[in-house]
């Protein structure tokens, strides 16, 4: 089976006031094409900077980082940039949308950079599976927490990725609307034979992945 990521023997260090903190000590995964990994355990264990790390946003420390057949080692900005576009997609736990545009316009405007065809509708179609189809034109301010995690959602589904990396998407949500927002993202990511990297507190949703993989201290156990 092709694997689109492989990390081997992946260590983070970062600097802080108090001294150099050892995030992630050793960490090894693979994920084949068309696979779903859920990476479960507690705050603070080192999940969202391994998807840091996976998708080449952060450099690891030591270790090798393989992402769709490229190693992230010696790539620059430019060159990480161009090998994620329109073919690795992030949901951040922290959104990242772009304030000064609307919920449609943030989700276009990627497809548009991607060079997809038939922009206007994939967006609108997308926002509204997730329940987004009378906030089209609202600003990410003008929208609760849980509206904004949809759109990102939406904007990461858009582009016919073939990796998803989703950091706690339905953490923000009610348990229906997260049950529906979850559904589209296995739904779509199976369709498109695309892989996810999820992250999760949600035991399960967890459970919906092919594999589940639980994070500790900056080990990944399996
Ligand atoms: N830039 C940084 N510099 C130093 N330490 C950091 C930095 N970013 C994160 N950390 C530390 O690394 C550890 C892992 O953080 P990370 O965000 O990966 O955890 P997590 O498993 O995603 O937690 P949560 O479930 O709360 O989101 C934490 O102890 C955090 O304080
Ligand atoms: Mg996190």
């Amino acid at each position: 089976m092709t694997s689109v990521l492989d990390l081997e023997n992946v260590s983070l260090t970062l600097p802080a006031q108090s001294g150099p903190v050892d995030i992630l000590r050793g960490v090894s995964l693979s994920v084949t094409a068309g696979e779903c990994v859920a990476i479960v355990g507690p705050s603070g264990s080192g999940k969202s900077s391994l998807i840091s790390v996976a998708a080449g946003l952060e450099r690891a420390t030591s270790g090798t980082v393989t992402l769709l057949g490229t190693g992230l080692g010696d790539q620059s900005e430019d060159q990480l940039a161009r090998l994620r576009r329109g073919k690795v997609s992030l949901v951040f736990q922290s959104f990242h949308l772009l304030p000064t545009m609307t919920a449609l316009d943030n989700v276009r405007v990627p497809l548009e950079i991607a060079g997809a065809d038939n922009i206007l509708t994939r967006s609108e179609t997308l926002l509204r599976d997730v329940g987004l189809g009378d906030r089209m034109d609202h600003y990410p301010g003008q929208l609760s927490g849980g509206e904004r995690q949809r759109v990102a959602v939406a904007r990461a589904l858009a582009c016919d990725p073939k990796l998803v990396f989703a950091d706690e998407p339905t953490g923000n949500l009610d348990s229906e609307t997260g049950r529906g927002v979850a559904d589209k993202l296995f739904s779509i990511v199976q369709e498109q034979g695309a892989s996810l990297v999820l992250v999760t507190h949600d035991l399960a949703l967890a459970e919906r992945a092919d594999r589940v993989l639980t994070m500790q201290n900056g080990h990944l156990l399996t």
